[in-house]
């Protein structure tokens, strides 16, 4: 009998099964047919269960909805505009039009963990702006509603007013679910920065507190914007100053140079010896090199493989790395050799090795310099600083920079209020050294993408960004309005496609949030009816979607985007149509993942026999359930990993 093959993945992943699944490697003997016994727990967990009523923390009307929110997978998808996008085929950068809760969830998988760094600048709840409310029931068409794109009016956000009873409550609702998500997509070596201003900063440091937790708290920095001074309603002051909080994924994974040296002679084993080097410029030092990158198996040596073992040249300048045959004195100027490590046995020497040609490469490429103030000089990786040249007050930086910066891109137009200045987001994106992957999903006119790309420009860097950004329907009397931008999104567009001009940049992909491309996403439940009533109703709506042809030729690649998010690919996968035998396929690659989708309405036998090869094995490929037969099925599942729609 043929076994049934499995369905494509309908959601962004679902994170309260993950949590379950942990807990459950973790504490099996508190589960009892498949549920969390309470008491079994507490039984385990002792003292650790606070039994007191009265605790610390921060509450809010709402606090629970939004943590479950968390866990609600995503069924919407991410549709590529190729026609808004500069260098589709080959940027890793993107811009996402979207509710970014939503997308927050569908970037779960492919960007878990990638993140080197977060820069937001969330609305400040000062009782003007607009503070985006969720539909957790329906969230994509709350969005389409919310952003007119269902009734074409371009309606603009309900502004959160002060003498709404929710206040404070409302913008946390918003805020939490979106910070814990991000906490997700950060590496254990990153940081996050949020702009924020008197009316909420107490609140953001409570739940910041809570998702990151306070260890991993920090700085509170001080952004001194306006000398002259604002008024800001309650206050009697003017104001001249707002807040960026800063957060790091993993405290002891971030220092400041003298305190990673600090750490890394404490790490140092008592028989470490490093060596010094001469170099053709005064930078002498110890230079670390990771112990497993040498060779360390005396059976392969100079002697018995002369041909898998190699010299290290580094050139502190340019961070390359250059390999040598150990049998010729090769010197390449501008690089310094290092030494080979002696064997324990004294006679042979660890040279680098073959198989850890990429890896040294890797290490040596981001080496930091570091004096440890007694004179002697470090050449190590630390994994994330904050520069000791980063005061906490800015003060040479003020909100007119901003507007500056934008006006520039548009012969003095005044596009959008208060963008924020390049140098100040350059700040924070700085502390990711030269590579990473930067995210913003407040964008508003884009200038984090901007900031990347000054960055890059000024450091031959490679830094890329991730930005996020509601299509929030400008004011008709606006300028930008009046200039032929109808949304918040489209100016951040064209003002980054500006800058990646200026500053040749290495262009971005635009996606959009949308519905999903598989019917059974689409169907909207009716509260109003009986469970019964409402399942007949989704069987006929689905047997009436799935006869319609959905997936034809022109919306193919949004179907293939929507697997690539859904089974955890990367956004930016090379993605290649191409016949295989008699059908069309979209091939993804992924580094070593690959995906194969097949669209049409029929796999010929022809190419059923040319997937059952060799090259095919072990593959992913998603068709169209009805494209096969079960005999189809039956051979196809032997060799590949089938999935169908
Ligand atoms: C203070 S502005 C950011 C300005 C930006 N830093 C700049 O320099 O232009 C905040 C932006 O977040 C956007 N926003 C609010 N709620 C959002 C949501 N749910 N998803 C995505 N963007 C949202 C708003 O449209 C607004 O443009």
């Amino acid at each position: 009998m043929a076994t049934k093959p499995k369905k494509v993945n309908l959601t962004s992943s679902n994170l309260s099964e993950e949590k379950l699944q942990e807990l459950r490697r973790i504490l099996p003997e508190v589960f009892s047919e498949s549920k969390i016994d309470w008491d079994r727990l507490k039984t385990v967990l002792g003292d650790q269960i606070d039994p007191r009523i009265e605790k610390f923390g921060l509450s809010w009307a709402g606090k629970s909805s939004a943590i479950q929110s968390v866990l609600v997978p995503s069924v919407a998808t991410l549709r590529p505009d190729e026609k808004e996008s500069v260098d589709f085929d080959t940027t890793e950068n993107l811009f996402i039009e979207g509710d970014n809760l939503e997308v927050l969830k569908l970037l779960q998988k492919a960007y878990f963990e990638k993140i080197k760094a977060i820069y937001i600048d969330p609305p400040y709840n000062t009782g003007s702006d607009f503070v985006y409310k969720d539909d957790f029931k329906s969230p994509v068409k709350g969005y389409l509603e919310q952003t007119g794109q269902i009734t074409d009016e371009g309606q603009r956000l309900q502004t959160n007013k002060e003498t709404n009873g929710r206040y404070h409550s409302d913008w946390l609702s918003m805020m939490y679910p979106r910070l814990k998500l991000a906490w997700n997509l950060l590496r254990d070596d990153g940081m996050i920065f949020v702009s924020i201003d008197d009316h909420e900063v107490h609140h953001l440091r409570l739940v910041m507190d809570e998702v990151f937790g306070e260890e991993n708290y920090i700085n509170a920095f001080l952004w001194v914007n306006n000398l002259k001074g604002r008024q800001i309603s309650g206050s009697g002051a003017a104001k001249t100053y707002e807040h960026v909080l800063a957060y790091a994924k993993k405290i002891e994974n971030v220092g400041i140079f003298e305190m990673a040296v600090e750490k890394l002679k404490a790490l140092m084993p008592a028989s470490y010896k490093g060596f010094n080097y001469e170099a053709e410029s005064d930078e002498g030092g110890d230079f670390v090199v990771k112990n497993e990158l040498y060779n360390t198996n005396s059976a392969f040596n100079e002697e018995t493989r002369p041909n898998l073992v190699f010299n290290i040249h580094y050139n502190f300048k340019t961070k390359e790395v250059k390999f040598s045959s150990i049998n010729e004195s090769a010197n390449f100027p501008g690089f310094v050799k290092i030494p080979p490590k002696q064997n324990n046995d004294g006679r042979h020497k660890f040279h680098a090795w073959r198989w850890s040609k990429d890896k040294i490469s890797n290490e040596l490429s981001d080496l930091k310099f570091v004096e440890n103030g007694e004179g002697a000089k470090i050449y190590t990786k630390i994994r994330a600083y904050l520069s000791t040249a980063l005061k906490d007050i800015i003060t040479d930086i003020t909100t007119s920079n901003g507007a500056s910066d934008l006006k520039e891109l548009y012969d003095g137009a005044k596009y959008f209020d208060y963008p924020k200045p390049v140098d100040l987001i350059k700040i924070f994106i700085s502390q990711m050294e030269d590579d990473g992957i930067a995210l913003d999903f407040f964008a508003g006119s884009g200038t984090t993408a901007h900031a990347v790309m000054a960055l890059n420009a000024e450091d031959k860097g490679t830094r890329k960004f991730v930005l996020v950004q509601l299509p929030e329907a400008l004011d008709k009397d606006s300028e930008a309005f009046k200039a032929g931008f109808k949304t918040i999104a489209d100016l951040a567009i064209d003002r980054i496609r500006r800058a990646n001009k200026k500053l040749a940049g290495n262009g971005f992909k635009v996606f959009k949030l949308g519905e999903s491309n598989y019917p059974e996403n689409n169907f909207d439940f009716d509260p109003d009816k009986s469970d019964e009533e409402n399942k007949k109703a989704f069987d006929v709506y689905l047997a009436k979607a799935k006869q319609a042809s959905l997936f034809d030729a022109e919306n193919g690649l949004d179907v293939v985007y929507e697997n690539i998010l859904k089974e955890g690919f990367s956004l930016n996968a090379k993605v290649v149509e191409q016949k295989v035998a008699k059908n069309k396929m979209y091939v993804v690659t992924d580094g070593e993942r690959s995906l194969l989708v097949c669209l049409d309405k029929r796999v010929e036998p022809e190419t059923i026999k040319e997937l059952t090869g060799r090259e095919y094995k072990d593959r992913m490929f998603i068709c169209i359930d009805k494209a096969l037969d079960d005999t189809g099925k039956a051979n196809l599942g032997l060799n590949l990993e089938l999935k169908t729609i």
